[in-house]
């Protein structure tokens, strides 16, 4: 949760973020996750986001949120495929 906020606020930072991301994305190949984990977890994450959120959890929250975890989530994935 730490690293989706550090995400978020250096959203508008993509030199910074996107290789921090890279980093993330072979560390966790080492960790056992694959592809298909990113998913379980962005579902986990949005369930989480409505449950806390409530009436916040507009569709325009979820809109952002669902465009945020994918481009973290897909960073994270194509590093995972470069040779470390
Ligand atoms: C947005 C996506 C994700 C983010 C931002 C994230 C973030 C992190 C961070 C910051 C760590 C601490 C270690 C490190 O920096 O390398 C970590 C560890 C870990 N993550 Fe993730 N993660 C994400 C997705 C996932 C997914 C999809 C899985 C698998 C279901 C997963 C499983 C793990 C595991 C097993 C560890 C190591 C825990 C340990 O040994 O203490 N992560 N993650």
């Amino acid at each position: 949760m730490t690293m989706i906020g550090v995400a978020v606020a250096k959203l508008d930072k993509p030199d910074v973020l996107i290789p921090a991301l890279q980093g993330l994305g072979q560390r966790h190949m080492g960790y056992g996750v694959r592809d298909a984990h990113y998913d379980s977890v962005g579902v986990a994450l949005l369930k989480t986001l409505r449950q806390g959120l409530g009436v916040a959890f507009t569709d325009e929250v979820e809109a952002a949120w669902i465009a945020v975890y994918g481009e973290i989530a897909s960073r994270m994935k194509e590093a995972a495929k470069v040779p470390a």
